[in-house]
């Protein structure tokens, strides 16, 4: 009877956690054990001590910020609370007196007081923390320092992040780096961050399914801005709609700041005031995706704002198209984003462009694509690498031409996420259509159904 009723309860408690569920916004982690093959390769690849530091949660001053975790660190250790930092010690260390764990977590003393504000935080004396962070050794913070000095002295070289030319206004690097400097002054500092971003180019299935969940809202995001775009509405009220999308999905923020740009506004790359009202014969670029456990979608539409391209329009945008799909083409292992090789996905679109239409003074279109192609998507929606890595399966890029004509107001980007695999890639964005006929159809179905709702 006991026995049964345990059951029972266990039951029920099931049942209500399954319908519970959908009701929770839960940051989803992949396996400690993924977290702790990057620490392996990553120390094999560097062989030197390795130290890095997370976000202390005091990175921003706007009241609105809501902690997240430095990219690398969140990489590699797949914690995301504020104030920890990591060691890797490597393996050449045990003949050089090192004995233990080789990686060590370094977590800040719990502050019961401040826990009554934030909430509950893990500390280094947590029972069970060597199990519920992955590392066999976990210490406080404060034990880093005599600890990364003590293994100084055996390594003239200590990796951690370096300032990169354009940190200024970012002072984790420049801040931490110096510290590392204070703790072992008569060791080199090196710059681990683009060992880290080798590994981070090519995503596991872990987190080719966490950008996935990026991205399906973000589609449907876009498909509820074609249905509802319209002449005298704003472009913040477009933006708002596909974030409130975003996040009833369960994104916990925006990949990067929306881009809803009307007129003029379509042909500024990074246009985020969204202040202006959707006027008729505008089109209308929508450059809007959401983050998901820490990952990026990056997706663009350019559409008309009364649901039908102008002629112009239309050849503009089959240029553009024309360009995505000339590089679509061509994807597979061994191209490049960019640089000067043959394998360049940027020429091949380059080329498209500057073969096709011309502007109103004849001149060829190629002058009116400024920006890149193509970049890597993960953590970050600019993830690190290189225009000349030549792609490999298991990396997640974009592929987004554009034109722009401040001339004409004519901006056009369409925007796409694709995963390189061992023949070619798989378009992560298919479910989102591209052609202006799809486009026109779901505008004029919105159309339909807003006039239908009409009293
Ligand atoms: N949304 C930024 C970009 O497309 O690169
Ligand atoms: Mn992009
Ligand atoms: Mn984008």
């Amino acid at each position: 009877m006991k026995r049964r009723s345990s059951i029972y309860h266990f039951l029920i408690a099931i049942l209500l956690a399954a319908s519970v569920a959908p009701m929770l916004r839960a940051w989803e982690r992949e396996p400690l054990s993924v977290f702790a093959e990057r620490r392996a390769k990553l120390i094999a690849a560097v062989n030197a001590p390795v130290v890095l530091f997370g976000y202390t949660g005091h990175e921003e001053a706007n009241p609105s910020y809501v902690f997240m975790q430095e990219e690398n660190f969140y990489y590699l250790t797949g914690h995301n609370e504020e104030g920890a930092a990591l060691l890797l010690v490597p393996e050449s260390a045990l003949q050089k007196g090192w004995s233990g764990p080789r990686e060590i977590l370094y977590l800040p003393p719990r502050d019961l007081a401040e826990e009554k504000w934030n909430g509950p935080r893990i500390g280094p004396d947590d029972p069970g923390i060597q199990g519920r962070t992955g590392f066999a050794r976990v210490e406080t913070f404060a034990k880093l320092h005599d600890e990364l000095a003590a293994l100084a002295k055996n390594y003239p070289e200590i990796y951690t992040e370096l300032p990169g030319p354009h940190d200024d206004g970012f002072p984790h690097a420049a801040n931490w780096s110096k510290w590392v400097k204070d703790a072992a002054p008569q060791a080199t500092l090196k710059d681990v961050s683009s060992a880290v971003g080798t590994l981070r180019a090519i995503k596991t299935p872990g987190e080719l399914a966490l950008i996935q969940k990026a991205i399906d809202p973000s589609i449907d995001a876009h498909l509820e801005a074609m249905k509802m775009v319209r002449p005298g509405l704003y472009e913040y009220q477009v933006g708002a709609r596909m974030v409130d999308i975003h996040s009833y999905a369960g994104c916990e923020t925006e990949a990067y700041a929306p881009i809803v740009g009307t007129g003029i506004n379509s042909t500024v790359l990074h246009y985020n005031k969204l202040d202006r009202r959707i006027e008729d014969g505008d089109v209308v670029l929508m450059d809007v995706g959401g983050q998901y456990s820490g990952y990026a979608s990056d997706i663009t539409r350019t559409i008309p704002a009364n649901g039908k391209f102008t002629a112009r329009q239309r050849e503009i945008y089959e240029i553009v198209l024309g360009a995505q799909n000339a590089a679509l083409e061509a994807l597979r292992p061994g191209m490049t984003l960019g640089g000067p090789a043959s394998t360049s996905l940027q020429k091949i679109a380059m080329d498209y462009i500057d073969s096709h239409g011309k502007d109103k003074d004849g001149h060829p279109l190629g002058r009116y694509y400024i920006h890149g192609l193509s970049h890597h998507v993960g953590l970050n929606v600019h993830d690190p690498s290189g225009p000349a890595r030549p792609l490999e399966p298991g990396m997640v890029i974009t592929i987004e031409p554009g034109i722009y004509i401040p001339d004409e107001k004519l901006g056009v980007r369409i925007e796409d996420d694709v995963l390189i695999t061992a023949t070619g890639y798989k378009l992560l964005t298919a479910r989102l259509p591209r052609s202006p006929d799809e486009i026109e159809k779901i505008m004029a179905d919105g159309k339909a159904a807003r006039e239908k709702q009409r009293p």
